[in-house]
């Protein structure tokens, strides 16, 4: 094989260059390119795009140095159908992951990668998750035959030279990725990332290996394998061998009028605001308090050498949903995306800027759909994917924290959980210590979103946010934040929120937004030791008279009502505690058994 080298390697790591030359025999490239991470090297790549058709230049003085692409309508989600972690027993990966045996798994990927990778460049991308020579952080190479994950993954992580420089002594998290549809002679590239078939995407896990192989899509959670697959699946079974944890967390810190700083992590399922969280702005009322902002979806957790928690965000950029992102419901998102931003699947105004549903302004009259299509007002379908996304650097976010990109993180003092629940959780409560904690978090659900029918106000069970996301057994991995206690010094205080609780008739009863700052001042006043609360039988609760409510004619009878603890309610609440512990009844830590029953004797 023929195979051009568009530059040299950019390392003389033995393993590295024949894992790359056995890679290439594989794959079959044309052409290999090792990035470097440069701006140079990005301008150049996401030109190549616009040329192709990929890539569509946004008006430069609307939206400078941004890109607008769309995907194939099929490739526009993560499919947790076909993401398989491939541990060497089906009893490593547990009754919530799909399981496939790895050397069956590895042959059959080996046929659909050999000669994937025809007609393309195959790039070669070393990337860290956290900063370069921070003791959380870890490195991985990604392989892969898309320009798009490569300009995406320069956004995403630390990517290029500094990371090989950086490489020695270090264990690195090998990552293959292709799009598939290899091109044959005469053959013409489609315009969009990838052209997937639907029946041959493998996004898989080998968490013994700790290797990643992904085949056949080109979205985001499936293809820039730092995130989910690295930064979840892949980090959650190293960090319980070494003693840490890998969370689907945001990190922010809350800084008081006196210049304090107390930073917290939180865990919330998907749809329920957890960029607009991290990136919230307090009320008016609340004169010299300030929000910063550390990461939006993924926390790495570690003790540090005095036992005090410490985290990273492992990311660089953001990838957050567009629809719904205004500068009324999050300012902040909306400053981080106004340039070097890649849209991908939203719609494309007449005037080479970008718009989706609950944007503010007035309706585009006339834009390009997702799909491409001529779209107006009275157009039946979305002009923006639901799911459509930006890819943004998290540098560009006003409120970013000075020390986001601290190598030794920041110190958590309070671990959120929420979810999206009407009824039967109040606006707040706090654990009574660190097990009933893992009891709350465990045990977190929230409502399915209209999509589903007949399946409204359905509550899904999604562990710590965690259910498409661990990568070994749900009930080791809470016997892991059980035992983590262990290695902390100071256990951060753990809180349940939920914004969605509504009345009879159906309307919220918590504004929201901003408005969720009065919560989490309490949050970190508990955590300092500073706010009063009130013991009820799920845990500790604010006075009315313990928040701050300036600026806010909130009813004192509508907060009795967010704050109720219906004991029915909590009946149903609890048996369903039961049917996911029964589920992961084999690994489930008895510890947890016996949170249940004194949750229950407090209740009933
Ligand atoms: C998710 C995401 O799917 O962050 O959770 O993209
Ligand atoms: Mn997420």
């Amino acid at each position: 094989m023929n195979v051009q080298l568009t530059n040299s390697p950019l390392t003389e790591n033995k393993p590295l260059l024949k894992w790359v030359d056995k890679m290439s025999a594989l794959c079959e490239p044309d052409a290999i390119h090792w990035c470097d991470g440069s701006q140079d090297e990005y301008d150049s790549l996401c030109e190549s795009m616009v040329l192709s058709g990929t890539f569509v230049k946004l008006n430069e003085e609307k939206r400078p140095n941004s890109y607008y692409c769309r995907s194939d309508p099929s490739d526009v989600a993560r499919v947790e159908d076909r993401t398989f972690i491939c541990s060497n027993s089906p009893d490593a990966a547990g009754p919530t992951n799909n399981w496939h045996d790895p050397i069956e798994m590895k042959k059959k990927l080996k046929k659909l990668f050999k000669g994937c990778m025809h007609g393309r460049t195959m790039y070669i991308i070393p990337f860290s998750m956290g900063p370069i020579g921070s003791p959380i952080s870890h490195i991985g190479i990604q392989i892969t035959d898309s320009p798009y994950v490569v300009v995406n993954m320069r956004i995403m992580t630390r990517m290029g030279k500094e990371v090989l420089d950086n490489m020695d002594g270090k264990r690195v998290v090998p990552c293959m990725h292709s799009v598939g549809a290899p091109l044959e002679l005469g053959d013409v590239d489609v315009p969009w990332p990838c052209e997937p078939d639907p029946a041959n995407k493998y996004i898989v896990h080998f968490p013994e290996e700790r290797a990643i192989w992904s085949y056949g899509s080109g979205y985001g959670g499936n293809a820039l394998l730092g995130k989910k697959c690295f930064a979840l699946r892949i980090a959650s079974c190293m960090a319980r061998d070494q003693g840490w944890l890998a969370e689907h967390m945001l990190i922010l810190g809350v800084e008081n009028p006196e210049g304090e700083k107390t930073y917290v992590a939180a865990a919330f399922p998907s749809a329920c605001g957890k960029t607009n969280f991290a990136m919230i702005i307090p009320p008016k009322s609340f004169e010299g308090w300030k929000i910063w902002t550390v990461g939006d979806d993924i926390a790495w957790l570690k003790p540090d050498e005095n036992g005090r928690l410490r985290a990273i965000n492992p990311e660089a950029g953001f990838f957050g949903v567009a629809p719904g992102t205004s500068y009324k419901t999050n300012p902040n998102a909306m400053e981080s995306i106004k340039e070097n931003t890649i849209f991908t699947n939203v719609a494309l105004t007449d005037d080479g800027d970008v718009w989706w549903e609950g944007m503010d302004g007035p309706v585009p009259e006339s834009c390009t759909d997702w799909r491409g299509n001529p779209w107006t007002p009275n157009s039946e379908t979305p002009a923006a994917h639901p799911n459509s996304r930006f890819t943004a650097p998290a540098s560009q976010c006003p409120t970013i924290d000075p020390a986001w990109e601290d190598p030794a993180g920041v110190e958590i003092s309070a671990i959120i959980f929420g979810g999206r629940r009407m009824t039967t959780m109040p606006l707040v409560y706090e654990a009574f210590n660190w097990l009933d904690g893992v009891y709350m978090g465990a045990t977190m659900g929230s409502e399915m979103t209209a999509a589903a029918f007949g399946a409204i106000g359905k509550v899904r069970r999604d562990p710590m946010a965690m259910l498409p996301f661990a990568g070994y057994h749900m009930g080791d991995y809470f016997r892991h934040w059980i035992k983590m206690q262990r290695r902390i010094s100071d256990t951060p205080n753990i809180f349940h929120v939920n914004w969605f609780r509504k009345d009879e008739e159906g309307r919220f009863i918590w504004p929201g937004f901003s408005e969720n700052m009065r919560v989490l001042r309490w949050i970190v006043e508990r955590a300092r030791g500073k706010a009063n609360a009130m013991e009820t039988p799920i845990g500790y609760v604010p006075h009315f008279a313990d928040v701050d409510w300036r600026g806010l004619d909130f009813p004192r009878s509508d907060w009795e009502r967010i704050m109720e603890v219906d004991r029915e309610a909590w009946m149903r609440e609890l048996a369903m505690h039961e049917e996911l512990f029964l589920k992961v009844h084999d690994h489930l830590p008895k510890e947890l058994i016996f949170e249940r029953e004194l949750l229950a004797c407090r209740l009933f």
